[in-house]
């Protein structure tokens, strides 16, 4: 298991370019088994939550092929409706398995997943949405067994607590594509990475309207083709790098982003004293070394609102700016596993209910912390490179998920970064056994 020892009070210097969108590759993976035709998917993060996706694509028949690290072919001429627990339950968003499934093969046998850190993650709605198409959803031995032998086009409303859901949009479009009828969606998810695979499906003869709305209507067709298609690039990974490059106070630019992605993240920087520059369609830059941080209060919301994706990071950016911050999670009320860590860093947080409470101040130091989930892991890092002396990061294996060579390009960035084997680390610092 690695680890990484940061040497913090850096400025980062450079360039950096983002890689295609994790989460567009998976539900575009798993769209990939609508059709028996050969489908190639471009710009694809070097990540292991893809690599997993395809293996699970493997394992249902499909022929994967690799033309290059950031393209990858799916042909899936005869497949297997059985997704097993032991593929399911180490990655969640495998549940978007169950759309291309029942949509195509009119049946499936999917693993319920697991539990989750970042919260409970319940599918009710996808299963709302599902038996509304007209599934006959059974529940055994721990898989979901669905009968889409009638399925067909509904209207359905897919609003929940916590509004609405990026990877149940998914499964409903992906079931409908091929239902006779028309599906009407709404309170649909209409996140970057939800429009980018309406956009593939459209691509492969699918007949959806609204895409970027919280209305889509779907008519259903009879079959779909093959296609080639390039996924958008990583909002959430472009963030990231904003936030690492303001919280070191330096100068990144940053290639490849949409800033239309990241609209309300953008305005709350702006609002916290950090304009960053648009130098064209796909480069921002970040000029941070003057940044007079204010404090400021988030609140995460569906897309378009602020990305719960980049709380953590935000959380550790506004521990450093002095005063009083408030960021509310609604998204995921107990989203808060990097607080504690930061805590051992010397931040001032307290969680009320899904709230923090940030008093920020400008110094912190350096600590042996624990990464709990993949975009705590990016937080953590933020935070050792702006405290003084030295932090070691553990279970840096989250990071991994979701961030293509992270260290790495920390390193070109001028940070003081080293990756190592948890066993290398001082004995005192060692988990125990
Ligand atoms: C997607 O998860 C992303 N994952 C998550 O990114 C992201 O945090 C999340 O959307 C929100 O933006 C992928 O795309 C693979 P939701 P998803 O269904 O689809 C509740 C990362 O770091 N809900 O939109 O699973 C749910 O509990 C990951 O890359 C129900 O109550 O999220 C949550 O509170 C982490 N019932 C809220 O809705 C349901 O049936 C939003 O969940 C479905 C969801």
């Amino acid at each position: 298991m690695d680890v990484v020892r940061i040497q913090g009070g850096r400025p980062l210097r450079g360039e950096i370019t983002i890689s295609g969108a994790k989460n567009a590759c998976l539900p575009i993976f798993a769209a990939t088994l609508l059709t028996e035709e050969p489908c190639v998917i471009e710009n694809v993060p070097d990540l292991s939550d893809v690599r997993f996706m395809a293996q699970i694509l493997e394992h249902l028949g499909a022929t994967v092929e690799r033309p290059d690290p950031h393209t990858w072919k799916f042909t899936a001429r005869t497949l297997t409706t059985r997704a097993p627990y032991a593929l399911v339950r180490q990655m969640r968003a495998s549940v978007t398995l169950l759309g291309p499934l029942v949509g195509r093969l009119r049946r499936a046998e999917v693993s319920l997943p697991g539990g989750c850190v970042i919260g409970p993650r319940p599918i009710d709605l996808h299963l709302k949405g599902l038996e509304k198409l007209g599934c006959f959803i059974r529940m055994e031995g721990g898989y979901l067994h669905l009968d889409g032998s009638r399925i067909r086009g509904a209207d359905i409303f897919l609003g929940g607590r916590q509004g609405s859901t990026v990877t149940g949009t998914a499964n409903l479009v992906m079931a409908a594509v091929l239902a006779p009828g028309t599906t009407r969606l709404e309170s649909a998810a209409c996140e970057p990475e939800v429009d980018d695979l309406c956009k593939m499906l459209v691509q492969m003869g699918a007949n959806i309207e609204g895409i970027g709305s919280h209305v889509l209507t779907i008519h259903g067709v009879d079959r779909l083709h093959g296609t080639r298609y390039r996924v958008i690039p990583d909002r959430i990974e472009a963030g990231t790098w904003i936030l690492a490059a303001a919280i070191t106070r330096g100068d990144v630019t940053v290639r490849g982003a949409n800033a239309k992605h990241l609209g309300a993240f953008l305005d709350k920087l702006d609002q916290a004293g950090l304009t960053v520059l648009v130098e064209g369609p796909e480069t921002l830059r970040v000029r941070a070394a003057n940044l007079q941080l204010r404090p400021v209060d988030v609140i995460t919301l569906p897309h378009p609102g602020f990305p719960t994706d980049l709380q953590a990071q935000m959380c550790a950016l506004l521990a450093t700016a002095p005063g009083l911050s408030i960021i509310t999670e609604r998204v995921y009320p107990n989203r808060f596993m990097h607080v504690p860590e930061l805590q051992r860093m010397g931040a001032d947080i307290a969680i009320e209910g899904s709230s923090a409470i940030i008093k920020g101040k400008p110094n912190l130091s350096g600590a042996p912390i624990m990464a709990s989930d993949l975009r705590a892991s990016a937080a953590l890092i933020l935070a050792g490179l702006y405290a003084s002396g030295e932090t070691w990061v553990q279970r840096v294996y989250h990071l991994d998920r979701g961030y293509e060579k992270f260290d790495e390009k920390l390193r070109g960035l001028g940070a003081s970064i080293e990756r190592m084997n948890a066993k290398d680390m001082p004995s005192d610092l060692q988990e125990g056994e």
